[in-house]
């Protein structure tokens, strides 16, 4: 499977990649997020909601399994680290079907519920600040969103 790679040198630079995502994004898509705890998953994510003009500060939901916010088009922003044992459908289908763009941080607790359509993003910390985050587009349409993202 085709994947893309880049290295970042900061959490800045990392949110700059996830706009630059977000900018290509539509309703319907649906981002997994993998990586150890600190790897950047959450700092990801508040890169996609600057990059979809979201003006409130995304935080990592903590108690909130899933989490709302409104911009050029809504994000949904789940974190199912707490779903570890229970596997529960939450009614996840709504969300990846709905009108915005779905985030998950620790996707593979929930991977019998994602969409086979879904950008796979890995984090992998490297040092203090480095980063390699993996992208892999699985479907049509997120093959052609990274071909433009990386043109
Ligand atoms: N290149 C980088 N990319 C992303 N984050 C970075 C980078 N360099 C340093 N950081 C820092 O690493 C930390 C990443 O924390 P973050 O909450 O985003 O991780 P997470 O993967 O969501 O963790 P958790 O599993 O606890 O949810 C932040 O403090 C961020 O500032
Ligand atoms: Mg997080």
């Amino acid at each position: 499977m085709k994947h893309y790679q880049i290295y970042t040198e900061s959490a800045e630079e990392t949110e700059q990649f996830a706009a630059e995502l977000a900018e290509l994004l539509q309703a319907g898509d649906v981002i997994t997020l993998e990586g150890d705890l600190g790897a950047g998953k959450t700092t990801f994510t508040k890169g996609l909601a600057k990059g979809l003009h979201i003006k409130r500060v995304v935080k990592s939901p903590t108690f909130t399994i899933i989490k709302e916010y409104k911009g050029r088009l809504p994000l949904y922003h789940m974190d199912v680290y707490r779903l570890q044992e229970s596997g529960e459908d939450l009614g996840f289908d709504e969300y990846f079907e709905g009108e915005g763009v779905t985030v998950v941080e620790w996707a593979h607790l929930i991977k019998e519920f994602l969409p086979s359509n879904r950008f796979e993003i890995t984090i992998r910390r490297l040092g203090e600040e480095k980063r390699e985050i993996t992208l892999e587009p699985n479907g049509e349409r997120c093959k052609k969103v990274c071909e433009e993202l990386f043109k």
